[in-house]
């Protein structure tokens, strides 16, 4: 399963990335308002850092300005993937481009119905929001577990990117549904890596070495 991280900071980008733990990243407008500051600069230093798929959003909602401004975003780079709102005029975008051999990614999807036309529209990406289906009462990665039927029913190539991942257990059911990305605040990435056995073991190893090593240089 991939790995993406959902965040517009340069700073986790670079930490995580670091530790080699990113095939991508994801951004929307939102995270990107986060941030504050510039937001070209900011999708231009993501994509000169990360090698993988970088989800950029378009903000107009019409095909037109979709088109010019996808294409802007993909002068970062060819790893950039034009995130299209779940609309008709964003199926229309993502069918244009993907002709183009221009990968997107279709957002805001919150049925299988509408996975289903996304990946018929050609998309590269859906990206179900699951958090903010448990939100208003659903289970989200109930939704997964459909999609997931109904792309291998067709054997569809578009891949399911688990999206609004809320913590770590979202990451183990994604993946035993088989999901084939997950897009991580920086926040849950920071659970899955910890545990406290592993702190407490650790203080234990380190406190019996330095324990051997007094002995040691008392009998020395
Ligand atoms: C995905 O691409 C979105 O950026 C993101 O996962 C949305 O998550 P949220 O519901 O936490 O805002």
């Amino acid at each position: 399963m991939k790995i993406f991280l959902d965040t517009a900071n340069i700073d986790d980008i670079r930490k995580y990335n670091d530790m080699g733990l990113l095939d991508g990243i994801t951004t929307n407008p939102s995270l990107l308002a986060k941030e504050g500051g510039d937001p070209h600069a900011a999708m231009e230093e993501i994509t000169r850092i990360i090698k993988g798929d970088v989800s950029l959003e378009v903000v107009s909602t019409d095909y037109d300005g979709m088109m010019e401004e996808g294409k802007k975003l993909r002068e970062y780079g060819e790893h950039v993937v034009v995130k299209c709102p779940m609309t008709g005029d964003g199926l229309k975008a993502c069918k244009s481009f993907s002709e183009q051999g221009i990968p997107v990614n279709v957002t805001l999807v919150f049925s299988a119905n509408q996975a289903l036309l996304a990946a018929k529209a050609g998309a590269k990406y859906v990206s179900p929001f699951i958090g903010r289906l448990d939100d208003i009462g659903h289970t989200g990665m109930d939704l997964i577990r459909e999609i997931k039927q109904v792309f291998s029913n067709y054997d569809f190539k578009t891949e399911i990117l688990v999206a609004s991942v809320r913590h770590p257990q979202h990451v183990v059911d994604a993946a035993k549904i088989g999901a084939d990305v997950v897009t991580l605040p920086a926040a849950v990435l920071a659970k899955m890596l910890g545990h406290s056995l592993t702190d407490k073991g650790l203080k234990a190893f380190l406190a019996d070495w330095n324990k051997l090593q007094s002995e040691l240089s008392n009998k020395a």
